[in-house]
């Protein structure tokens, strides 16, 4: 391992080491992406802890599921990430660890497809999106995608960026709750996207991990849902690990569209045979959960009025922040976990030293981290630091 140079620490893992070693009590966490509830705890849904009881009370074998995982889990989420569709053989999907095993598994497709498939990566974006790609050996490109400092979505350069694409190249697509900055698409804008991408032959990796957190189920889906329903191919990640809240139990989806019965089939013998490359088998617990709740009708309605609350709970202190701090008023047109605040380094280190205040280096905070009591803190920190 002598050849093996030092990696630098992930920036999150940085911030959350600094916390934990913080002695303040009254330190605020905005940092690290979990929901969290108005006394900061990262609840289990009540939901899921029924489940939970229904499987241990019924479970009788821990024997291995198969490289796809469990079928129902997939079949009762199906028509929650894609809404109403037709089984004609177009679409197909599995179970993987999470929503970063359904990245990691698109993109060993897409480079097995295509290995001089470029991948195309809006900045700022999701960190992992473009380490995950790399990973199987993919190249990325990153192209605009929003301004800092005037909080603004860049559709117009990232379009012109993207005219550089080659058919046969693929994109990351976040579909609801952007992460980092909590912008979305308008529905024109998507409709807009999805008619390029079909013109131009790329293929859309769509990225859900914050349904239902940002609009509503359905709303956090339209782009998605529009994009599927007008290009040929396409990669579907999904993540149950916020709106279930089921993080440790790696809950994720991969759904792969294509022009014809006869390509899906192809593609999935190739994902069942890489799967069982990078992790063998699926883990059960959290998509047996997720089965359970979604096809119990008295537990599938708790889940969603589970997910209303902590939607509304994030929408109210959106506009509380914006209230409490003109200057980031358009905090409150964001949606879902994160806005990436108009702060530089600098002062985003003021606010982690003089006040005891974390979030990541570049200014994303997780809203969810603040509260009633938190939030005047915060907002009196802001100001002081601008
Ligand atoms: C945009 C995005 N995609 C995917 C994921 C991965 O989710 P999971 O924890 O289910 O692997 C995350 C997690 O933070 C995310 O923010």
């Amino acid at each position: 391992m002598d050849t093996l140079a030092e990696q630098p620490l992930d920036p999150m893992l940085m911030v959350l080491h600094l916390l934990r070693n913080d002695p303040r009590p009254n330190k605020i966490d905005l940092g690290i992406g979990v929901y969290r509830d108005d006394t900061g705890h990262t609840p289990i849904l009540a939901s899921v802890k029924a489940a939970e009881r229904h499987l241990i009370e019924t479970q009788t074998s821990k024997d291995y599921l198969s490289p796809e995982g469990d079928a129902g889990f997939v079949a009762a989420l199906a028509p929650i990430v894609l809404g109403p569709s037709t089984d004609d053989g177009t679409m197909w999907g599995m179970q993987t660890p999470g929503g970063t095993g359904a990245l990691r598994l698109a993109a060993a497709l897409l480079h097995r497809t295509n290995p001089d498939c470029r991948v195309w990566i809006g900045t700022p974006g999701y960190v992992n999106h473009a380490m995950l790609m790399q990973a199987a050996g993919l190249a990325v490109i990153e192209h605009p995608f929003f301004d800092k400092p005037t909080q603004t979505l860049l559709f117009d350069a990232m379009m012109s960026a993207l005219n550089e694409v080659r058919r046969g190249d693929a994109i990351v697509l976040q579909s609801g709750c952007h992460n980092p900055t909590g912008v979305e698409f308008s529905h024109d804008q998507w409709r807009a996207l999805a008619a390029f991408l079909n013109e131009r032959g790329v293929v859309p990796v769509l990225d859900m991990a914050y349904q239902g957190l940002g609009q509503g189920l359905d709303e956090d889906a339209w782009g998605l849902r529009h994009v599927l329903a007008h290009v040929p191919e396409a990669l579907v990640c999904v993540s149950g690990s916020k709106n279930f809240g089921l993080y440790r139990d790696r809950a994720g989806a991969l759904w792969v569209q294509g022009s014809n019965p006869t390509s899906v089939r192809r593609a999935r013998t190739n994902l069942n045979l890489m799967a069982r490359t990078l992790w063998s088998m699926p883990p059960d617990h959290g998509t047996a959960v997720v089965r359970i709740i979604l096809t119990t009708p008295q537990l599938d309605a708790q889940w969603r009025s589970e997910l209303d609350v902590m939607r509304d709970r994030l929408t109210g202190l959106r506009h509380d922040l914006a209230t409490a701090v003109p200057e980031f008023e358009t905090v409150k047109r964001q949606s879902g976990m994160f806005s990436l605040l108009p702060l530089d380094r600098d002062q985003v280190t003021r606010l982690r030293i003089e006040h005891g205040i974390y979030m990541v280096e570049s200014g994303r905070i997780n809203i969810a981290g603040l509260n009633q009591g938190n939030l005047p803190v915060f907002a009196s920190a802001l100001r002081s630091v601008l």
